[in-house]
């Protein structure tokens, strides 16, 4: 059964400069959690940035949800640094560490929900034994790295199997989809099974978040 749905801005398309009040601009305009990339040059070819910002604009007054998207490897470490400052999703690729069932148990026993996120060429079957104890899959339809890319359309088979097997278990994880998501294929994404939306530059790069936001979740239905 798919969740109530949520839109994710992401903020690798914010400006950087002027974080918090982007961050603080979107979550009015209607985003229900702020999608926080990190990338180290090392999983990934880019680098972003890491908890010690998050930090901050939670010292700044931060209120919402923080969904923290974990592009590097090692990942333990840096799993925990964002557990302490109190995200509620962390979500890792199985490639970035050698035993992705203690890294999980790691990230939930430090009170967040965890998340395992699959490369557009990562096969379903790594979620073979793990599936029952994420709170969140990330389906990338784009491979990790950069903001506005072009949806990968293979990433639709991709969450149709997914969400078979989430409710073929009777999982209540959320079914989050990142990359290149947008006003035309948000609803067929939807349709296919996701629940959760990740839109970078779909949304900073609108001129009205709030128009954005609310035409997304018109096409949710919601
Ligand atoms: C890519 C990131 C995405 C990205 C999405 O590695 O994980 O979250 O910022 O950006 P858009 O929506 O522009 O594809
Ligand atoms: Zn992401």
């Amino acid at each position: 059964m798919k969740n109530n749905p949520k839109i994710c801005p992401s903020i690798l398309a914010a400006d950087f400069a002027n974080l918090q009040r982007d961050v603080e601009n979107v979550m009015n305009a209607g985003a229900d959690m702020i999608h926080f990339d990190v990338m180290d040059n090392h999983y990934v070819p880019n680098l972003s940035i890491g908890p010690c910002v998050a930090q901050s604009l939670l010292n700044a007054g931060f209120k919402g949800d923080l969904d923290v998207h974990l592009m590097v490897k090692p990942v333990d470490d840096i799993a925990e640094e964002f557990a302490k400052i109190g995200a509620r999703y962390i979500t890792i690729h199985p490639e970035s560490t050698d035993h992705i069932d203690r890294t999980i148990s790691l990230i939930k026993s430090a009170g967040c929900l965890a998340g395992v996120a699959l490369n557009p060429g990562t096969p379903v079957n790594v979620l073979d034994y793990i599936l029952d104890k994420v709170d969140l899959v990330l389906v990338m339809s784009v491979n990790p790295g950069f903001g506005g890319q072009s949806f990968i359309p293979s990433s639709i088979i991709k969450i149709k199997a997914i969400r078979e097997k989430l409710d073929a278990i009777g999982s209540t994880a959320r079914l989050q989809v990142d990359g290149g998501i947008n006003l035309d294929n948000i609803a067929s994404v939807y349709t296919a099974g996701a629940d959760t939306f990740v839109a970078g530059s779909a949304i900073f790069g609108a001129k009205d978040y709030k128009h954005v936001i609310a035409e997304m979740k018109a096409k949710l239905g919601s």
